[in-house]
């Protein structure tokens, strides 16, 4: 069958974010938008002819239509097969095993993460490459010029793909193989941890709730949590993915899993509570009268890793994004191994990883993973700490507790300001950036003076590569820091990022609500940038 090549015309806003091209299913259904993108990623690559490509996505609406549309292009431009995961699904962490275990030359990623779906909702395409990681910015940048000038993509005529039938199809000369989602995954998973301590946990009567808040984990978590680890039936909410994930807003923060957090306050409730995001590369873990913070979480498995069998001969290094908060520093620091602070976005990491300098990473914005795959991984984190309390035989409470008396404690909170009108918060930015020469020595509220002041650069020490602008930082002598950064996931408007920390010592004051311990750093962040003034805003929109 021959590849028929189909004029276009190109659009001027299919720049890659933080995490892909994520936008509103109303922009992605515009004619050619999808194939435009896919073309131009085909375009920025090399030596893909005959090669496998691997493409799953999350579930939500829109997915399949994609699919489809992926295969016929994919096959046009020659390669050699792809593996699509049953009913398009395949969590983030999945794809990128996938891609990395069957040595795929890349993947496509379809998802917009924790973001809502539905015909209103967000999509969003990703471009993985063969280490099972998104694309390094040289690629991303490449794809995004290749859009603006894009003239044609190729296709075929063919039939639709049955992407419920497991086994091989063809598409033209292309073989088309529709894969189990989950058993890969799962048998990754029994390599790195041990099932039959996490088993042992459960018949001992350990009560959890996993909410998979109707999106990828689902199939995932009742295999591998009621499935291969005796958890009870109904230990899994919400387990069915839905397009739309039944109208609700995917993220497992303490907004969207607020009736969860509750439950874990109660005397009734879990013992233990986690869930994960659209895609099933996020997580949230809560203890009995325990929310652990992200960058908590990060510097309590770094700490801990050697407790599961896939780590037990210690970790090589821990990398965090800059605006994470350093609690994991102090534990690298007192092992002895190397810590980096890289840019938002998993991306920074996989350089780190393939080099073998890192062996776990994580991000305030609940993401945390291993060397095992390149992606973040929701369900991973959830098992690393399953396997900690099998083996510590301790509560989330005992554990963090003593994990602060050994470090001490960096209180940490994230305001986002969401639908920002994008000139202001531009603005707001620009002029911020304009006083950082003039802070450092500066006293704010008696005490907290500017130790340094500026707009984070990373020079990967992997490639030589050097990203400029990362994020506004001012960090204070005690320890304490301010970080400021518009999001790169939004697809409306800006999202403004107020990051907020402050240290307090192995034998300070570890039972300080988070809020007030932070109250000085908020106002000096709101005397610094305006934010209320300028955005009208009396309140961040959410809270982590
Ligand atoms: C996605 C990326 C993460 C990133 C997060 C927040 O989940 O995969 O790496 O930390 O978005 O990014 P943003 O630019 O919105 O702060
Ligand atoms: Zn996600």
């Amino acid at each position: 069958m021959t590849p028929k090549t189909i004029e276009t015309t190109p659009y001027a806003d299919q720049k890659p974010g933080t995490s892909g091209l994520r936008k509103r299913v109303t922009v992605y259904s515009q004619p050619n938008y999808v194939e435009n993108y896919i073309q131009a990623i085909f375009d920025s690559l090399e030596g893909f002819a005959g090669k496998t490509l691997v493409i799953g996505g999350d579930g939500r609406f829109y997915n399949d239509v994609a699919i489809q549309k992926a295969i016929r292009i994919a096959a046009a431009n020659g390669f050699g097969k792809v593996l699509v995961g049953q009913g398009g699904i395949l969590s983030t962490p999945a794809a990128s095993h996938v891609i990395r275990h069957y040595k795929a030359f890349g993947g496509l990623v379809l998802s917009a993460s924790h973001n809502p779906g539905g015909p209103e909702g967000d999509f969003g395409i990703k471009y993985n490459i063969g280490n099972g990681g998104p694309a390094p910015e040289k690629i991303t940048d490449a794809v995004f010029a290749r859009t603006k000038v894009i003239t044609s993509y190729k296709t075929l005529e063919t039939d639709d793909i049955d992407l419920d039938a497991i086994g091989t199809q063809r598409v033209g000369d292309m073989v088309v193989e529709v894969i189990d989602p989950v058993a890969d995954y799962a048998d990754l998973m029994q390599t790195l941890f041990d099932f039959d301590a996490i088993r042992g946990l459960f018949a001992g009567g350990f009560r959890m709730t996993f909410d998979a808040m109707n999106a990828v984990t689902g199939p995932f978590a009742h295999a591998i949590i009621e499935g291969l680890l005796g958890a009870p039936k109904g230990t899994v909410v919400n387990g069915t993915p839905s397009p739309t994930f039944n109208d609700g807003h995917p993220d497992p923060n303490l907004v969207y899993c607020k009736d969860m957090h509750d439950l874990l306050m109660t005397p009734e409730g879990p013992d233990f509570g986690a869930a994960s995001d659209g895609d099933g590369d996020r997580n949230l873990i809560i203890g009995k009268n325990r929310f652990v913070t992200p960058s908590d979480s990060l510097a309590l498995l770094a700490a801990n890793a050697h407790l599961a069998p896939g780590y037990k001969a210690g970790i090589a290094g821990i990398a965090r994004s800059m605006p994470t908060s350093a609690a994991a520093d102090r534990v690298a620091e007192k092992l002895g191994i190397e810590m980096h602070e890289t840019p938002t976005g998993w991306k920074f990491f996989g350089n780190l990883l393939d080099a073998g300098r890192v062996t776990i990473c994580g991000e305030e914005s609940a993401g945390t993973g291993s060397n095992h795959v390149r992606e973040k991984d929701g369900l991973w984190a959830v098992l690393l700490w399953l396997n900690i309390l099998a083996v510590r035989k301790q509560s989330v409470d005992e554990i963090v507790r003593e994990h602060w008396k050994t470090y001490g404690r960096n209180y940490y909170t994230r305001h986002d300001y969401e639908e920002v009108d994008a000139g202001i918060a531009n603005t707001l930015m620009q002029e911020l950036r304009a006083k950082l020469p003039s802070l450092p020595g500066k006293v704010f509220e008696d005490d907290l003076q500017v130790a340094y002041a500026d707009d984070f650069t990373y020079h990967d020490p992997v490639d030589g590569s050097t990203s400029s602008m990362q994020g506004v930082r001012i960090g204070f002598a005690d320890g304490s820091r301010i970080v400021l950064r518009l999001s790169g996931t939004g697809t409306v408007g800006a999202t403004l990022r107020v990051y907020l920390e402050r240290y307090e010592a192995a034998d300070g004051r570890h039972d300080l609500d988070t809020q007030l311990a932070l109250e000085p750093l908020i106002g000096i962040a709101e005397q610094l940038a305006g934010i209320k003034a300028r955005t009208g805003r009396t309140e961040p929109s959410v809270i982590t």
